[in-house]
């Protein structure tokens, strides 16, 4: 299966600096899709600058209403209008910082899907989670909510465990691994279809990427930190290809 690498830059790059980086992610190799998430104000100038280039664009979130007085948040026709293709929903700083619920998340879902964005979902737990052994538990209530009466396969899930992300602790192989799988089983059920990506994501970096892509659950990466590093993100997706 192709992989897929997907750079989140969170509140990073201002428009400017925004096309400075693109224009330094030349020389795609073959045999790997990529994906960029630039704030809201650079999706503009990137989605002109990557015409033509095998890079596709996604955005950090998307609201969950078409219109109206929402103010501060953007709605899914102001995304495709750009060309854009992903959306990032329930990144775990959208939920501990912005109060996002899996209930919001799945509400999310379903109006990207409508308007032909590829979601992608993000789910992991916190360390004190892990360390009560609930993890698999949480993994699952969480994309089980997520995609509460969603019957178009049509998405991608990340897989986040909180500790790891902008930590410098990356999960083990192994330990990412055994939650993929769960993921997968749980898609598989959902969806009876065995091709839907699922990402890892928590300070993957070049030292680490082939290691955790040559799982057979994990089909790619969803990168903070090292994506806004293009010899970092562009050795990631070599890695990949
Ligand atoms: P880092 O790669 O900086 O740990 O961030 C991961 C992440 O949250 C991507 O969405």
């Amino acid at each position: 299966m192709t992989k897929l690498i997907v750079g989140n830059w969170k509140m990073n790059k201002t428009s400017t600096e925004a096309a400075q980086l693109v224009q330094e992610l030349s020389k795609i190799p073959s045999g790997v899709s990529v994906a960029i998430c630039p704030p809201f104000t650079a999706l503009d100038r990137c989605a002109q600058l990557l015409k033509g280039t095998p890079i596709a664009l996604g955005a950090q979130n998307v609201y969950c209403q078409e219109k109206g007085a929402f103010t501060g948040e953007i709605a899914p026709d102001m995304l495709t209008d750009l060309g854009i293709r992903y959306v990032i929903i329930g990144h775990s700083e959208r939920r501990s910082l912005f109060f996002e619920t899996d209930e919001l998340v799945n509400q999310k879902v379903k109006l990207a899907q409508q308007h032909q964005l590829i979601p992608i979902i993000c789910v992991g737990e916190s360390l004190e989670e892990r360390e009560q052994n609930q993890t698999l538990m949480v993994i699952e209530r969480q994309v089980t909510t997520a995609l509460k009466d969603v019957t178009n396969a049509n998405l991608v899930i990340a897989y986040e465990p909180i500790w790891a992300i902008g930590t410098g602790k990356t999960a083990t192989p192994e330990i990412a691994q055994e939650v993929h799988h769960v993921i997968r089983q749980l898609l598989s059920k959902h969806f009876n279809d065995n091709t839907i990506h699922i990402l890892y994501g928590g300070s993957m970096k070049p030292s680490n990427a082939a290691a955790l892509l040559a799982q057979p659950d994990i089909t790619g990466g969803l990168i903070g930190g090292a994506s806004l590093v293009a010899d970092d993100f562009l050795e990631i997706i070599r890695q990949a290809a």
